[in-house]
């Protein structure tokens, strides 16, 4: 006999919360909160890769990054206590007590999938993800400087029509001027030779 679409189901629906209920074990009493996992920041911004967590007594945290460089370890602290950065790290990050990762003046080769991992004692724990990424200028900048470039053109162009415009109706005033002037000149001249 075939299994009913709707037992298959109920297994998976089953299976689900068997795991679900695996993995509140697995957790215990740690929790982790990760208010930005996306996080778009340009070279040489420092970067605040934020988290809380609760958790009963000293948990361990950690942090790793996967990039195009591989997968390498960050730091390793229980808060409250010194951290140990890793060497390709070392004077390039800031640790926090609520498990947070600062990172100081970020290249394009730090952008890469952050994870923490908060291990409490008894075993229990929760890991988080940021996804960080580093552009060497951002898009709206351009724009920014498109936007003021062609203002700047059309300004130009204004400018020099109006200067254009002007030019030539001072020439129209100072040749009619002329002309006036030559015609009062030859009255004169005229007046003259009749007295
Ligand atoms: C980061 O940049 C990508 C693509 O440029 C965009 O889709 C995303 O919304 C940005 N995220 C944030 C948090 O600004
Ligand atoms: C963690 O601590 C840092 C430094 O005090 C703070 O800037 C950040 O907002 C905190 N993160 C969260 C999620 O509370
Ligand atoms: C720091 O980390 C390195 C490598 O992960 C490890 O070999 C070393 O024992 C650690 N030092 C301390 C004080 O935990």
């Amino acid at each position: 006999m075939r299994p009913l679409p709707g037992s298959r189901g109920t297994a998976l629906a089953l299976l689900a919360v068997g795991l679900s209920a695996a993995r509140c074990l697995q957790s215990q009493g740690v929790s982790l909160f990760v208010p930005q996992p996306a996080i778009n920041a340009t070279v040489d911004e420092d970067v605040l890769l934020s988290v809380a967590y609760s958790c009963p007594g000293v948990p361990t945290v950690e942090w790793r990054v996967t990039s195009s460089w591989g997968v390498h370890k960050i730091v390793e602290w229980e808060p409250g206590s010194r951290a140990n950065v890793s060497r390709s790290h070392r004077d390039r990050v800031c640790t926090f007590d609520n498990g947070s990762l600062q990172l100081l003046r970020v290249g394009v080769r730090d952008a890469g999938y952050y994870v923490v991992t908060v291990t409490e004692h008894r075993g229990g724990r929760q890991l988080g993800t940021v996804v960080l990424r580093v552009s060497e200028l951002l898009h709206e900048d351009l724009h920014f400087v498109a936007v003021l470039l062609a203002l700047l053109a059309a300004v130009a162009a204004v400018l020099t029509s109006l200067l254009w415009i002007c030019n030539k109706c001072a020439y129209k005033v100072q040749s009619g001027r002329h002309k006036l002037q030559d015609s009062t000149a030859e009255e004169i001249e005229l007046q003259e030779v009749e007295c």
